[in-house]
């Protein structure tokens, strides 16, 4: 039923039927949260035996193990994830639990530390204003950094092939306080979509009049397919070498939803300036990063096959998660022109976009009902949506009766708080 062509007669008959199905769930008293996106209790179990793994030999790579040392992190453990991330040990460095920890304080020592070995470049902090690029869904927490910086924001479009290349292009060339980028490049969190080559070598290829510009490419999700035909991402810093242009460029990983989020090893990629700059930035902050649990990882996947195979558990669990998401939506709001969502091929997310100015109402709605979304605007810096119609939908945690009691109440408060703005 397309609600776009209904009278306000058949509207109001409409709203008043939607609002007796809200009253009920209401009298359900449901206390649930889809706001974060976490791996559910059965993910988790997958990964149960790296608590078990009993480390008899310490001596790895020549290097006790259990003693200080190693600040770029174990060789044995870079080769393992380098297969699977399919890119070259030499520019790896192992960080501790959290990647995103990398990126701020990647960010706060550019801050206080000229981050180019261009002459011309000052520490970020003794320039009157700094700002960067933010595609847009984003990722909540990287706003944060740049906000607890005081870094200016703009926002940046993504389409389903990635970010609006031609504004960032532009931007870059003209604007000398633009000093990075934010990328989530394979399943982006929100939306879901993949980076495609045109659009990852033409940003290899960006000429930045700042010279201490940089992209942060975060591959958050580089090994987390859901489905068959997974997408395939361009290696941004292959395509950069080819120009001379790796400097620009920092990629993370993590295992924080290959194995514990929390409790994970990251890992930083970059150019032999950059990693020499960042060993510096690292060794009065840290003798090195915790060893044992790079160990534990080593010893409990072995090699890049299991790696990929467990991967294929987590995708088992999730595939069902993401199918049922999609079927309520479409059973609910298919041609009801109120809403469009993304269907991803991997990555822990699904993206919403209601009708403009409904997304903070339908999540209010979805609140005094009992359950939690993510708070609409938090996928766009500062908290502001422009349109006030993304929401983002994290079906990796509940379970399937949550979730599908979720969903189902979602598109119920959609449809309310349209025929409101409707009539
Ligand atoms: C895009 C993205 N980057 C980074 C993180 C956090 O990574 P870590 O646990 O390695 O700090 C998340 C977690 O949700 C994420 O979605």
């Amino acid at each position: 039923m397309n609600y776009l062509n209904m009278t306000k007669r058949e509207l109001e008959l409409e709203y008043s039927k939607l609002n007796q199905d809200y009253k009920n769930y209401k009298n359900k008293n449901l206390k649930l949260d889809m706001s974060r996106g976490k791996p559910s209790s059965e993910q988790l179990d997958l990964s149960n035996n790296i608590l078990r793994q009993e480390i008899l030999n310490y001596n790895i790579d020549n290097l006790d193990i259990r003693n200080y040392g190693c600040l770029t992190g174990l060789e044995s453990v870079k080769k393992l994830f380098s297969e699977v991330f399919e890119t070259d040990t030499q520019n790896m460095l192992i960080g501790g639990n959290s990647s995103l920890n990398l990126m701020h304080d990647i960010i706060a020592n550019s801050m206080l530390f000229s981050s180019s070995e261009s002459k011309d470049c000052k520490p970020w902090k003794d320039y009157k204003k700094i700002k960067f690029l933010c595609p847009v869904p984003g990722y909540d927490r990287h706003f944060s950094i740049c906000e607890k910086f005081g870094i200016e924001m703009i926002n940046i479009k993504i389409n389903s092939h990635g970010p609006d290349i031609n504004k960032i292009e532009k931007l870059v060339s003209e604007d000398e306080s633009i000093k990075g980028i934010w990328c989530v490049p394979k399943y982006s969190n929100p939306t879901g979509i993949t980076y495609s080559d045109e659009i990852v070598r033409r940003l290899a290829n960006l000429n930045p009049k700042a010279k201490d510009f940089k992209i942060f490419w975060d591959n958050a999700y580089a090994i987390h397919d859901i489905f068959d035909n997974p997408d395939k991402l361009l290696d941004i810093f292959e395509e950069a070498k080819k120009n001379n242009k790796q400097d620009m460029i920092y990629i993370f990983y993590s295992t924080s939803k290959i194995t514990f989020p929390g409790s994970g090893i990251s890992f930083l990629v970059a150019s032999d300036n950059n990693l020499s700059r960042i060993k510096n930035w690292l060794a009065p902050q840290t003798i090195g990063f915790d060893k044992i649990n790079q160990l534990r990882h080593l010893l409990f996947f072995k090699n890049s096959e299991n790696i990929k195979n467990h991967m294929k558990k987590h995708a088992k669990i999730l595939a069902n998660k993401f199918l049922m998401v999609d079927q309520i939506l479409t059973k609910n709001l298919s041609g009801t022109n109120l809403a469009t969502w993304s269907k991803p091929a991997g990555g822990y997310f699904i993206s919403l976009d209601t009708l403009d100015n409904c997304a903070k109402k339908v999540v209010n709605l979805c609140n005094e009902a009992g359950v939690i979304f993510t708070p609409a605007g938090s996928t766009f810096p500062y908290g502001n949506d422009p349109d006030d119609k993304n929401i983002r939908i994290a079906p990796t945690y509940p379970s399937i009766d949550e979730l599908f009691t979720s969903i189902d109440l979602l598109c119920l408060c959609i449809k309310i708080i349209s025929i409101e703005k409707l009539i």
